[in-house]
């Protein structure tokens, strides 16, 4: 028996075109999305050359629109210079993605005074989302109070950052987070058998403590998201490791897993997939768009039988409980029993759907 599930959207996910199509690309990144059961991408910007203004946004979207297998939309960085450029793009952006650690790309800003125009400036009724970890979060989450306008925090992955957003939101502020399977599955325990090189991850792996930690305040995570950070293997095991993992395939497998166990509901899943990323990134509806999974199926995982060009994940050989059988995007099938249906350009920006009715 087929379980049927919403339209499902990761709203966390980096398919390095242009700049690093051997990694991935917008025909394999979405093929792997829908073999992972997610019909939608909110895409990352820092591609090569990054996406920091409209132009560059108008160069990736055609990108994407050629290849794309499943709906798609493509962030804006947010740059030292760019607030004003970037703010009037608004609509046409799944949001605004602020740096504000280190991590892979050149779009981190520094200087706190580089924060505070695209605070003022980014639309409050659009998305805007931050890479921000420990107490870059706590200065974050101070600018959205400064500004009252909404926060997205990107993948959450500590007791004291996630003790922090509970009180944020107990506060009344206006601060949504998502968290990415690898901080739910993975600790800082399994670096050994990962590998150093394959093991590195922005944030990276936390403490056994770190991960109960999210488990525990399920109750406060918006949204799940995969981080989907494709590296080819060459470079993870070579000398200068980039940070990231694969993880649109693996992510509902892990959760429906984690559902199986009674970890979490599957209520939970669609809540964190399709209801709160729907609301918090103002998604259109799909209408005729589901995925079905058979919820007893089990497998292993394993990277050779991926759609993902990088060519491993972290999760090579776990068991998993609840397999996507088939997947339905606006009616066509673009998904079934292994096999991809839905044709490179078949995706739609769903940015060119909203109608810009709710402008503010
Ligand atoms: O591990 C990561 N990889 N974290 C990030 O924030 C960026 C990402 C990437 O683009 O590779
Ligand atoms: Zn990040
Ligand atoms: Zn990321």
């Amino acid at each position: 028996m087929l379980t049927r599930l919403p339209a499902l959207t990761d709203v966390h996910v980096h398919l390095r075109e242009p700049g690093a199509t051997h990694k991935e690309d917008w025909g394999s990144g979405t093929a792997a999305a829908l073999a992972g059961g997610i019909t939608t991408v909110l895409a990352m910007p820092n591609t090569n050359p990054a996406i920091n203004s409209s132009a560059a946004l108008t160069e990736g979207l055609a990108l994407a629109a050629a290849k794309s297998r499943c709906d798609y939309a493509l962030f804006l960085g947010g740059g030292a210079a760019n607030a004003a450029g970037a703010a009037a793009a608004a609509q046409d952006a799944a949001g605004l993605k602020l740096y504000l650690d280190q991590t892979y790309g050149d779009l981190k800003l520094d200087d706190m005074r580089d924060w505070q125009p695209h605070f003022a400036a980014w639309p409050h009724a659009w998305p805007l989302c931050a890479h921000a970890e420990g107490k870059t979060m706590a200065a974050a989450i101070l600018l959205s109070a400064l500004h009252d306008r909404p926060l997205h925090i990107c993948h959450v992955s500590t007791a004291e950052e996630i003790a922090l957003i509970r009180a944020a939101k107990e506060r009344g502020l206006k601060i949504t987070c998502e968290v990415c399977p690898h901080h739910l599955f993975l600790c800082e325990d399994d670096i050994p058998s990962l590998g150093a090189g394959r093991a590195e991850v922005r944030p990276r792996l936390a403490s056994k403590a770190d991960q109960q930690a999210l488990w525990d305040n399920l109750d406060i995570i918006d949204c799940f998201a995969s981080d989907h950070a494709p590296h080819t293997l060459e470079e993870k095991d070579g000398q200068n490791p980039p940070p990231g993992y694969p993880g649109l395939e693996t992510m509902l497998p892990l959760l429906l897993t984690a559902a199986a166990e009674g970890r979490l509901m599957l209520d939970d899943i669609i809540a964190r997939l399709h209801t709160n990323p729907t609301r918090i990134f103002r998604l259109p509806p799909q209408s005729e768009t589901y995925t079905e999974v058979d919820l007893n199926a089990k497998y292993e995982i394993r990277a050779a039988e991926g759609q993902t060009r990088c060519g491993w994940t972290p999760f090579e050989g776990w068991q998993v409980r609840g397999r996507v059988i088939n997947v339905v995007l606006r009616g066509q099938p673009a998904y079934r029993d292994g096999r991809l249906l839905a044709a490179p350009g078949s995706g739609r920006n769903i940015r060119n759907h909203t109608g810009g009715q709710n402008d503010a």
